[in-house]
């Protein structure tokens, strides 16, 4: 399809002044989550330390050539050690909570339920977590965010075996009871989709979640659909306190070509691929989309039992989507059919989802200012207040929505350079702006019920997967020439903080 003429560049108003002054009309509501979010592989570095275990992403970051810049994820910020340091700063900001992971394999270094605990382990989280408190900041906690016990990879093949949903259940037992009445907001698995479709090094040289490519993808989406099911059915008949969810990637498209069918149908389709896999068995029928039963046979999209569907219906008291990015969405040109029939490897039908238009790979949205290639994602903001509306209409819940990660990346390319960029950070300050400028307008406007916002992230260069620490997110620039790992807080961070609190609600 021809590219549409170059939009103009349309900023919301609201980005010509500073922080204090955007939108002063709102306050974001009583209770409201403002915070960062990390994850433990990215973060806590210390892999070796503390009798924890190892994971995919430990053993695989040692093959060369598999992490971009060739540096496994041993030390990275060094969370483990510098967390006072980091939640302190976080609360200075005047952040209210800490969205983090836990290392399974710290709990449980061989990952299985017949295995032994980790009492370092356990008391590293009790610490973390009453650190938080301590600081006036609510930790959120995720259980699983892709970091397979590497011993469960080797004994039967990680997610691809349905073993792992009673290992998962228990280790997210022994976590609920450990920490029950303080924590009060639980994920059990982050962005699944990403997780269960992509491959295992060394066979698909992408990622590294430790799954047998020969069942993937749906046969993992399956086991961590049940194993989530399974953990919050514990949780509940356990009496175990606060809310539970999963946490969502991607975005709600938006037609490429207004009103025209293919394209809204290929919006329908992507929203199934992409969000609605995991989220229409958990949030409405306990059971896959129509979309992914009608285009896959049971060989590769494995079906619940009746018994299952009722398992997993309602297995969830949130929303929470990491939105980082909008795009439009269109039909492959020769319409879904053909494109099916063509498709090379049956166990991955890419064509069953969709062409769609996003922004470069380490420049996510409003990075796109700078990229000519991508001149209509310049106005990526526009679409936030639509996908968030869309989710709580489609997913519906009493603990409504959370902009669980939204965050700007930027390669490094040169540390002296990336310094002075990054202090300066007019970009990702214009990202953050942006979002939580949209974010109050689709409270205030929409009635949508968002009810917090965890920007990625809150450090730099945490382990950007197969991208290593070649990408930096980070709010705060980590110098990693000096001893100390010295944080310095970016202009986007003290932005954030002057918006929040400029518009948190005191009473
Ligand atoms: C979402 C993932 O949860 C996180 O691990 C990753 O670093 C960010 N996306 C950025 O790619």
């Amino acid at each position: 399809y021809p590219l549409p003429e170059d939009p103009p560049i349309l900023l919301p108003e609201y980005l010509y002044t500073c922080p204090e002054k955007i939108l002063t009309q709102y306050k974001f509501p009583k209770d409201f989550l403002f915070g960062w979010a990390t994850a433990a592989q990215q973060w806590e570095g210390a892999v070796k330390d503390g009798g924890k275990g190892p994971t995919v992403w430990d053993w695989t970051a040692r093959f060369p050539g598999f992490i971009a810049d060739n540096t496994p994820s041993d030390v990275g910020d060094l969370g483990y050690y510098l967390y006072k340091q980091d939640i302190a700063r976080l609360a200075a900001l005047g952040g209210n909570v800490y969205s983090f992971s836990m290392f399974w394999t710290r709990i449980y270094p061989f990952g299985s339920a017949d295995s032994p605990v980790n009492q370092e382990g356990i008391d590293f989280y009790r610490n973390l977590i009453n650190y938080c408190w301590h600081q006036g900041v609510e930790p959120v906690v995720t259980l699983f965010h892709w970091d397979t016990p590497l011993a469960l990879q080797l004994k039967y093949g990680g997610f691809s075996n349905e073993s792992i949903i009673d290992d998962f259940v228990n280790y997210a037992e022994t976590v609920f009871r450990q920490y029950n009445g303080t924590v009060h907001r639980w994920v059990t698995f982050n962005e699944p989709v990403v997780f269960c479709s992509q491959g295992q090094y060394p066979i698909n040289q992408t990622f590294s979640n430790g799954l047998n490519t020969t069942v993937y993808p749906y046969t993992c989406s399956y086991h961590v659909t049940l194993a989530h099911a399974k953990a919050v059915q514990r949780f509940r008949e356990l009496n175990i306190q606060g809310e539970i969810a999963f946490k969502s990637d991607n975005f709600v498209g938006v037609p490429w070509r207004e009103g025209n069918p293919n394209d809204i149908r290929a919006v329908e389709r992507h929203g199934a691929y992409q969000i609605g896999v995991f989220a229409e068995p958990i949030y409405n029928t306990g059971d896959w989309p129509q979309i992914l039963k009608d285009d896959l046979s049971p060989e590769i999209l494995p079906r619940f039992t009746e018994e299952q569907k009722e398992m997993i219906k309602g297995t969830a008291d949130f929303f929470a989507i990491d939105g980082y990015r909008v795009g439009y969405v269109t039909a492959p040109p020769a319409g879904f059919e053909a494109c099916i029939a063509n498709i090379s490897d049956p166990l991955w039908p890419t064509c069953n989802q969709v062409n769609f238009f996003e922004s470069t790979p380490y420049e996510w949205g409003l990075a796109d200012f700078a990229d000519p290639r991508v001149p209509w994602l310049q106005n990526t903001w526009r679409f936030l207040r639509g996908a968030l509306k869309g989710l709580v209409e489609r997913y519906p819940t009493k603990g409504g929505i959370y902009l669980s990660e939204f965050g700007f990346a930027e390669p490094e390319e040169n540390e002296q350079l990336y310094k002075y960029i990054a202090i300066t950070d007019t970009k990702r300050e214009l990202y953050m702006m942006s979002y939580l400028g949209e974010v109050l307008k689709a409270i205030y406007e929409d009635g949508t019920d968002v009810r917090g916002t965890f920007a990625w992230s809150l450090v730099d260069k945490l382990f950007e997967w197969q991208n290593g620490f070649a990408v930096r997110f980070g709010t705060q620039y980590v110098d990693f020439n000096s001893p100390t790992l010295e944080r310095t807080f970016k202009r986007s961070a003290i932005a954030m903080s002057k918006f929040w609190n400029a518009h948190r609600c005191d009473d």
